[in-house]
């Protein structure tokens, strides 16, 4: 049998040892180490846990209860030698270590509008001032907007221009241009003359090369009203190159086909690399086409719910990542779509 009394004394003499150790302990490491020697599992005092059962029952309670009382101690004298080493370092630290505020700061790397993004911007900003109103459309058509109602029926030849995504659902596609959108805006206004640009993304299931890519975006330009001429048109273009490249540029309209225009052209701009001269650029031409455009076919004005007798208009179609491509000479078009950070960092 084991002495109570004994353990009663051991008692006092663990607490008084691991009190007298902790006066020498000044940081937190040297702390550490105490905890783990005086209230860790093999510590003096849990050792006389694991002894209670050979003590008599009588006693069993009394040496239990100040063995707690023991390990209280140790844990409020650890916890208050914690505090002040605590401090004491914190202390040290803020009288020790001046804040320089002059360092330069950490960089933040800012997010940027995509090449495509900007330019879109650039153009509705020139539109707006020129009186366009943007309209939006949709992305998911019909063949009956994307082909018919812009006169282009079915099995027509013309059909071969644009080359479609189409949906499972018949007669659903992605729209492979914005043209749809003058019915759309058309069949809204009627009979009120109209001045809008619908801007959107474009699908064409094509081979992807350099020049192009199965998605892009189209700005549209539409006018309809009762005295709207061919010379309106140009002078509407000529003013928007102006607007975009600058009071020098140099434009030239080319005698084209859409089915939707008549008559059609296309507009091309001076190549602003070699100056007209000639180059890899422009392969040699000195030119570069910007966009299509023609006077609103009397079919479509029809469609649209306008009597072409009495009403005419003008439409343009300009590929957008065709004009950020001539504006930041890049030379393939993939790069828009390849999520290439160093790429896109670049603008
Ligand atoms: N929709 C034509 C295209 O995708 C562009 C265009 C628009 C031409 C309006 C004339 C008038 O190629």
């Amino acid at each position: 049998m084991t002495d109570d009394n004994n353990l009663l004394r051991q008692l006092e003499t663990i607490q008084a040892d691991a009190l007298k150790a902790l006066e020498t302990a000044a940081d937190e490491s040297s702390l550490q180490t105490w905890r783990t020697a005086y209230l860790g599992r093999s510590a003096p005092v849990m050792n006389i846990f694991s002894r209670l059962g050979e003590v008599s029952k009588e006693e069993r309670p009394i040496i239990g209860q100040r063995a707690n009382q023991v390990k209280q101690a140790l844990e409020a004298a650890f916890e208050t030698s914690f505090t002040t080493v605590k401090e004491a370092a914190l202390q040290h630290s803020l009288t020790t270590q001046k804040l320089d505020v002059t360092l330069p700061g950490r960089p933040q790397s800012h997010g940027r509008l995509h090449p495509v993004t900007q330019t879109l911007r650039e153009i509705y900003a020139v539109l707006a001032e020129m009186g366009f109103q943007i309209y939006r459309t949709r992305d998911v058509e019909t063949d009956e907007m994307n082909f018919e109602l812009v006169n282009i029926p079915a099995h027509h030849p013309a059909r071969d221009m644009w080359d479609t995504f189409h949906m499972t659902t018949p007669g659903v596609l992605l729209r492979t241009h914005t043209s749809p959108g003058q019915v759309r805006a058309m069949r809204q206004y009627n009979p009120d003359p109209i001045r809008i640009a619908l801007p959107g993304m474009c699908y064409r299931y094509e081979q992807i090369s350099a020049r192009s890519e199965i998605q892009f975006h189209q700005v549209e330009l539409l006018t309809v009203g009762r005295n709207i001429t061919f010379g309106d048109l140009k002078g509407t273009l000529e003013d928007f190159a102006r607007r975009m490249y600058g009071d020098n540029v140099r434009t030239r309209l080319r005698p084209s086909y859409f089915p939707f225009t008549e008559p059609s052209a296309e507009m091309d701009v001076e190549c602003f690399v070699c100056g007209g001269k000639g180059c890899p650029i422009c392969k040699g031409a000195g030119w570069l086409e910007i966009l299509g455009c023609g006077m609103v076919h009397p079919t479509v004005l029809k469609n649209g719910g306008y009597d072409p007798t009495v009403y005419s208009g003008y439409a343009a179609g300009m590929g957008v990542e065709r004009i950020s491509i001539l504006r930041h000479k890049i030379e393939d078009i993939r790069y828009f779509w390849g999520n290439d950070v160093r790429f896109l960092e670049q603008f």
